[in-house]
């Protein structure tokens, strides 16, 4: 079907002087050239053409007409003119010089910014086959969608005009205060609606609170290994990362390597990418140090409503009481990563000048998605969904553990996670995670080398295995070719040793 022309054409201005016929075509064939006016799309009818630019119909016929004979146009079946679909490749400057073009890198001509060249861009999420073991990602074919879309769109029906108008800087305030019930009831978190922010995911929860604590050449201290999208965002506002060891406990308390930080991020309820949980020991310590220290903690949760076994933990944010702690959550993992929606908890003294930071840059979250997501939570569906998938994502952990106590003892040793998305194993000497990685992959397999998320001193050789995506028998299939891959790792490793 051709589509109508919806859209005014924009021209370069007529110089002075210059014959209407003639400026008409060079301006047509030239934005053709440069790729402005795209191969199949249709041009404005003469009539509306000649309203615009003040010209006689008879003009824009005959530079149609020029431009139509050179193959440049094509009169369509029936009605409209539109630009040739099959212009030949050299003719288009826009293919030899188009920036973005794969494999094609456009140098800037001038200088970009400190902060920019800082930068390490951040992969986002592949759209690819699902298969053991992906990892950090729920198991999206789960997800209610219909149910999703009854809400959606019985919101938007109902879209009042407040709502098409926008909100505050921290958020659409029924979804705050929801968000606050929530986190008080269920995460053991302290506050009111007044200290949550909405914000697009823990990303930019990360990129705001750098925005507002640290200063180029701060030390901000980190888990080690940890979240990589954490420590890109730290090191481009030109902070010096500080990584971290950790031990069964989860980071440890080193005064000497956390003295002077102004900020130290951690993910106490399921440690990115161990899976270990910080213990309350482990907390109060931290929670002394920081208060020592004036320094803010920054305790990402991100996926802490999957708690499958142990005691829970109360959360960082929650222990403390004089205001050193930021707390932050996503609704990737809960609903689905598209959904772009998390939100920031903080300590009362921040609330204004966090506020003040959003009101320059994000402005607010779209209200539309805050206001479906709100009466998604206070209908009930986001809780008979977490009750549902914490279930299965249970049960899927299970699976996992126990094919790897049958098949992958003495070759991976799985951690004990109690919560999560995901486990981490650790590889039996001798055995490195990227070899490891590589033979898995030859068999279908996915497994992430803990080295990727290693900044510091002491390497990890261990795998990242996802179990909350897959089905119980793609990870029993997993776990076969995973034993039958390091079996073979371990071979090799002998032979040539
Ligand atoms: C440690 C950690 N924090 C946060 C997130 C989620 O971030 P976002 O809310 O930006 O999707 C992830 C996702 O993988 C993560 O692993």
């Amino acid at each position: 079907m051709k589509r109508a022309a919806s859209f005014t054409l924009m021209l370069p201005p007529r110089e002075a002087g210059q014959q209407a016929q003639r400026w008409l075509y060079a301006a047509l064939r030239g934005e053709i050239l440069a790729g402005r006016l795209r191969p199949g799309s249709r041009l404005p009818a003469t009539r509306d053409l000649a309203q615009q630019y003040g010209l006689s119909r008879g003009t824009i016929v005959n530079a149609f007409e020029q431009l139509n004979s050179e193959g440049y146009l094509e009169a369509g079946v029936g009605s409209g003119t539109y630009v040739n679909k099959v212009l030949p490749d050299d003719l288009l400057e826009v293919r030899k010089t188009s920036p973005g073009r794969r494999g094609v890198k456009v140098e800037a001509h001038g200088q970009v910014s400190d902060f920019a060249r800082r930068v390490t861009p951040f992969a986002n999420l592949e759209v690819r086959a699902t298969r053991a073991f992906r990892a950090n990602l729920p198991a999206l074919d789960l997800f209610p969608a219909q149910l999703w879309a009854q809400v959606a769109a019985r919101r938007l029906r109902r879209a009042s005009t407040g709502l098409l108008l926008g909100c505050g800087p921290m958020g659409y305030r029924p979804l705050r205060r929801a968000i606050a019930a929530y986190l008080s009831s269920s995460r053991g978190v302290n506050c009111t609606a007044d200290q949550v922010a909405i914000v697009s995911g823990v990303q930019e929860s990360l990129d705001l609170v750098t925005r507002l604590l640290v200063n180029p050449g701060d030390r901000v201290c980190m888990e080690d290994p940890g979240y990589i999208g954490a420590a890109f965002v730290f090191a481009a506002a030109g902070a010096r990362v500080v990584p971290i060891s950790l031990d069964d406990e989860g980071m440890r308390i080193e005064r000497a390597r956390l003295r002077a930080a102004r900020l130290v991020y951690v993910t106490p309820g399921h440690q990115f990418p161990t899976g270990i949980t910080m213990s309350l020991q482990r907390r109060l310590q931290l929670l002394e140090w920081a208060r020592e220290s004036s320094a803010y903690v920054l305790e990402d949760d991100y996926d802490g409503e999957y708690r499958y076994s142990g005691r829970p933990v109360p959360s960082l944010q929650g222990l403390d009481k004089q205001g050193w702690v930021v707390f932050t959550s996503s609704l990737s993992k809960v609903l689905f990563p598209s959904i772009r929606l998390g939100y920031l908890v903080m300590p009362a003294g921040l609330i204004d000048r966090l506020a003040a930071i959003l009101s320059i840059t994000h402005r607010h979250a779209p209200v539309l998605e805050q206001a479906i997501l709100c009466d998604f939570i206070e209908e009930g569906h986001f809780g008979r969904h977490l009750r549902r998938m914490r279930e299965i994502y249970s049960e899927r952990h299970a699976t996992l553990r126990e094919c790897a106590r049958r098949q992958l003892a003495g070759l991976l040793e799985i951690s004990d996670v109690e919560a999560g998305l995901q486990t981490s194993g650790w590889l039996c000497e001798g055995l490195d995670g990227e070899s490891c990685a590589a033979a898995a992959a030859r068999r279908n397999v996915e497994a992430i080398p803990l080295s990727v998320y290693t900044r510091g001193r002491q390497a990890s050789e261990g795998l990242q295995l996802g179990f909350a995506a897959i089905d119980t028998k793609e990870i029993r299939r997993g776990a076969s070719e995973l034993t039958r891959a390091l079996e073979q790792e371990w071979r090799a490793r002998r032979r040539s040793g």
